[in-house]
């Protein structure tokens, strides 16, 4: 049977290709930047970046609004913090320009400029989870990964009423596609993911289906799972990776993670891990969870990921033949998501 190859290894080393990227994928589509607790009151603030562009997201009087984090003066940033809270007003740092939490302009410090305005930057909500897009003419966030919205509703129905618990980060010497083809294929669990396979979920049960902009990874939890859960809790583990660089976990028992990957450089990329619980203060069984989570399967790849970015560099690698599973589906012994990872890449830069 033909194979599907990997891709040519200047996509994930070529500088003009990374530029495309930031153009035609991070900066077209929905991008998961936090959660609606992160600015639950009047003048709370979020900063982050979207591909390469700083956006500050800001509760005004209820309603969460989402700009470039960019003075309309001369350019300095607005908010350094990642969060903070102001009384009705966003001081630059810079010259103290000031502007109201809707983005426009209050003051030019002694002088009349006239009317100006922060440019807005789109944002929606999924279970409480924040997606900013920056391209005005994209599709709403519900239709370009139908159907997501109400399963993962159903799963984690607690999702809009979580709190950040815990954050981890990780800067990985590799290009965002190895982190996120990594992140997308079980192929690898039963050789590299020991804790994981044989603690958190049955290996000969997982699952990742790929649906369009949406990889639905499934699996039955674990008898020896570590995490704690009554009767009545699903022990089912699901997780909602919505293209390109973010994800939302549902472990056994309700606990809620995400992954999210902020494109650095052509071969840099940050990984930030969230843990969403009922406070922000982890109860010592979640601290451990949440340790051994890192220390485990997340912290397993990255001596992978890294590996792989030197292959891409190297005279001595040409892509090769990708595992599929005929179903369509993937298991843990193949790799069905890499190719169709390609695919929603090739479609975005030929767009
Ligand atoms: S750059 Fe913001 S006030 Fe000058
Ligand atoms: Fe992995």
């Amino acid at each position: 049977m033909d194979r599907p190859l990997g891709l040519p290894k200047h996509y994930y080393t070529d500088p003009d290709i990374f530029a495309a990227e930031l153009d035609k994928i991070f900066a077209k589509t929905w991008i998961m930047v936090g959660h609606r607790s992160q600015v639950a009151e009047p003048g709370m603030i979020l900063t982050t970046t979207v591909g390469d562009e700083p956006v500050l997201i800001v509760n005004d009087g209820g309603t969460i609004n989402a700009f470039y984090n960019i003075c309309q003066h001369r350019g300095h940033e607005l908010v350094l913090e990642e969060t903070t809270q102001v009384r009705g007003v966003i001081v630059c740092p810079y010259h103290a320009w000031s502007y109201d939490l809707g983005g426009e302009l209050r003051g030019a410090r002694g002088n009349d400029v006239g009317a100006l305005c922060i440019p807005k930057v789109r944002i929606e909500e999924m279970s409480g989870f924040l997606y900013v897009n920056l391209d005005p003419d994209a599709p709403a966030l519900a239709d370009t990964i139908p159907g997501i919205g109400d399963e993962l509703a159903a799963i984690a129905p607690d999702a809009p009423n979580r709190q950040l618990t815990a954050t981890l980060t990780h800067e990985i010497d590799a290009n965002w596609k190895i982190a996120v083809e990594n992140y997308n294929e079980c192929y690898h669990c039963p050789n590299v993911h020991k804790a994981f396979t044989a603690g958190v979920v049955s290996p000969a049960s997982y699952r990742i289906t790929p649906r369009g902009n949406c990889i639905h990874h499934t699996a039955e939890g674990s008898d020896e799972a570590g995490y704690t859960r009554s009767a009545e809790e699903s022990d089912a583990y699901g997780s909602f990776f919505t293209w390109p660089v973010s994800s939302i976990q549902c472990y056994p028992g309700q606990v809620l993670n995400t992954f999210r990957w902020i494109p650095l450089a052509v071969d840099r990329t940050l990984l930030i891990r969230q843990w969403w619980f009922d406070t922000t203060e982890p109860t010592a069984e979640q601290q451990e969870v949440i340790d051994l989570d890192w220390s485990t399967t997340v912290a397993e790849d990255f001596d992978i990921m890294d590996s792989v970015q030197r292959g891409m560099n190297s005279r001595g690698y040409t892509p090769g033949p990708l595992i599929v599973n005929p179903s369509g589906v993937a298991d843990v012994h193949s790799e069905n998501t890499v190719p169709h990872l390609h695919g929603l890449l090739r479609a975005a830069l030929d767009a």
